[in-house]
């Protein structure tokens, strides 16, 4: 499926990472738990990357990892050329799984918490605040409370909160799991125009094989605990695209492909060890 190799401009990289939570005693964890790796990859400036796996498997260890959030137990995570460790970059932003907005800031406020800690002057705080406002639809809805937002409209108060800090690596950990099928389609709309209006290199983490068939330009499939990629695909589709291609007969060829790797993962994750998984490899 791939051609010749092409140089091409290493964004992220994560080399032989693993990571190891250690024992616990007392707190019921007697054992360390490996919960990923060992993960190599390289993450293509610009390239939309989707990460899907079982529940468990390390997808999010993986993204606190990447993120600076996590100290790789092994191996080593560099962006843009330097070394990630101990703290978030600047130039990476991160949208968690939860609803992490705010609640007693306005939607307004919340956008622009993290520009004001960062000492951003007001008049460049209150035009970056109104451009990702707009750009997420929330116009309307700038002096709400998140309490008075539905679910999807909170996600993308929190989107709009990282899109203010223009990171140039976006990570997303399942941002969309709380919400219904369809929200979840629009929703993938939005992050595809952000990725497209921002030129970010996206990384975004889901359980959803559609959701990671649909958005990305290469999808890696992880294995059930400790997470690896057992495969990566290149989807193939144009810059330009939407939910629609859910129509096409290649969406339906990837999402299939991806299931047949991660039916086998998800069965060992589930606890169904032995001939179910090894009849899916
Ligand atoms: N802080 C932690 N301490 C100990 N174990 C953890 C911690 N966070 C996650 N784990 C364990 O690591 C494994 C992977 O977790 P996680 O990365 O959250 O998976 P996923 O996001 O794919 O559902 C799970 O078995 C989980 O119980
Ligand atoms: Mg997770």
């Amino acid at each position: 499926m791939n051609a010749a190799p092409v140089p091409r401009d290493i964004h992220a990289e994560l080399k032989g990472v693993t990571r190891i939570y250690p024992a616990v005693p007392g707190a019921g964890a007697k054992m360390p738990v490996q919960a990923l790796g060992a993960v190599d990859l390289d993450l293509v400036r610009g390239e939309f990357f989707a990460v899907v796996g079982p529940s468990g498997c390390g997808k999010s260890t993986f993204l606190e990892v990447l993120a600076g959030l996590q100290k790789p137990t092994a191996g080593s995570v560099s962006f843009e050329g330097k070394p990630v460790s101990g703290q978030v970059p600047e130039g990476i932003g991160v949208v968690f799984q939860e609803d992490a907005s705010f609640p007693w800031l306005t939607v307004w406020d919340n956008v622009a918490f993290g520009l004001r800690r960062s000492g951003v002057a007001a008049p460049e705080v209150r035009r970056r605040v109104e451009d990702a406002i707009a750009f997420m639809g929330l116009k309307d809805f700038a002096r709400a409370y998140p309490s008075q937002l539905s679910g999807g409209m909170r996600q993308r108060v929190c989107i709009a909160r990282t899109l203010v800090l223009q990171p140039r690596l976006i990570l997303l950990d399942e941002p969309f799991g709380a919400l219904d099928a369809q929200t979840r389609l629009l929703m993938g709309d939005e992050v595809l125009r952000l990725w497209r209006r921002t030129g970010s290199t996206v990384l975004l983490i889901t359980h959803a094989l559609d959701e990671a068939a649909m958005l990305a330009d290469r999808v890696g499939a992880m294995s059930a605990r400790p997470g690896r990629f057992i495969e990566i695909i290149a989807t193939g589709w144009p810059r330009e695209r939407d939910s629609t291609i859910v129509g096409e007969a290649a969406f339906g060829e990837i999402t299939g492909r991806l299931w047949e790797r991660l039916r086998g993962e998800s069965l060992k994750a589930l606890g169904h060890s032995g001939v179910s998984a090894t009849a899916a490899e």
